[in-house]
């Protein structure tokens, strides 16, 4: 039994998107998705999918992106990523009906793994209010976007925090934490997804999100305090699950 995770697979098998401008990574990566998910997660392990899983706008545009999902082998568990417009977090039960032993949707609840409770919830960061040049200095502020952005850090947090309480309640005490956006802007080192993620101790920090050479970097990537942070973006991985814990 092992737990793997891998973020944004910008599926489009009903949407017109054509993936294929963003990169040479992304040439027919449905199929490297396929194939690479074959190889290393087996029927007993956990496959968590860290978010942007469909272009399609509605759950029924979204049904051959899910059926494809379900079709892997694994346990899977989904996080909602900022391009899942088909799952509302208000819905997240409804969603746990209809997929009940298919699939399963985290946010504002949490699934187990052995002794591990895996809690999660979307993130926020924000890529502004400052605007920067090219070699990376602050040139600009943007003060409603950063009250904007502090009210969605917020509300991200409460969610989180909810997944945590619930799993707490339900006597866990180890957890791993999946985030879909990054912990920390490119101009933080600490955020209030860190700090979360030391209360409580988990083993473990999971993102992705971030796309292409040039953003790979934007977050903590390693050991920062004690917690291994694990970026798990698709194409940082070229579509390979990685092995969180087994
Ligand atoms: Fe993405
Ligand atoms: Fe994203």
């Amino acid at each position: 039994m092992a737990l793997y995770a891998l973020g944004d697979l910008h599926l489009s098998f009903q949407a017109d998107k054509p993936m294929d401008r963003f990169g040479r990574v992304w040439k027919h990566h449905e199929r490297k998705i396929e194939k690479y998910v074959r190889q290393i997660v087996k029927p007993d392990d956990t496959l968590v999918l860290t978010g942007d899983h469909s272009w399609g706008r509605k759950l029924e545009e979204c049904r051959s992106d899910l059926a494809f999902i379900e079709a892997l082998p694994g346990r899977k568990i989904l996080l909602r990523g900022n391009h899942d417009m088909f799952w509302e977090a208000k819905k997240t039960q409804r969603l746990n009906e209809e997929f009940a032993g298919r699939l399963f949707f985290l946010q504002n609840n949490f699934a187990s793994y052995g002794e591990y409770a895996l809690v999660g919830t979307k993130g926020y960061t924000f890529e502004g209010p400052f605007y920067l040049d090219r070699r990376g200095r602050v040139i600009g502020w943007d003060e409603k976007k950063e009250e904007q952005a502090k009210k969605l850090v917020d509300r991200e947090m409460r969610r989180l925090r909810e997944s945590f309480q619930m799993a707490r309640e339900a006597g866990y005490r180890k957890f791993v934490m999946f985030l879909h956006y990054p912990p920390t802007s490119i101009l933080e080192k600490t955020s209030p997804f860190t700090e979360i993620a030391e209360e409580y101790k988990v083993s473990a920090v999971v993102y992705s999100h971030c796309h292409g050479e040039s953003r790979f970097g934007d977050s903590i990537r390693g050991i920062f305090h004690d917690i291994p942070y694990l970026l798990v973006s698709g194409d940082y991985l070229n579509f390979h699950p990685a092995l969180v814990m087994e």
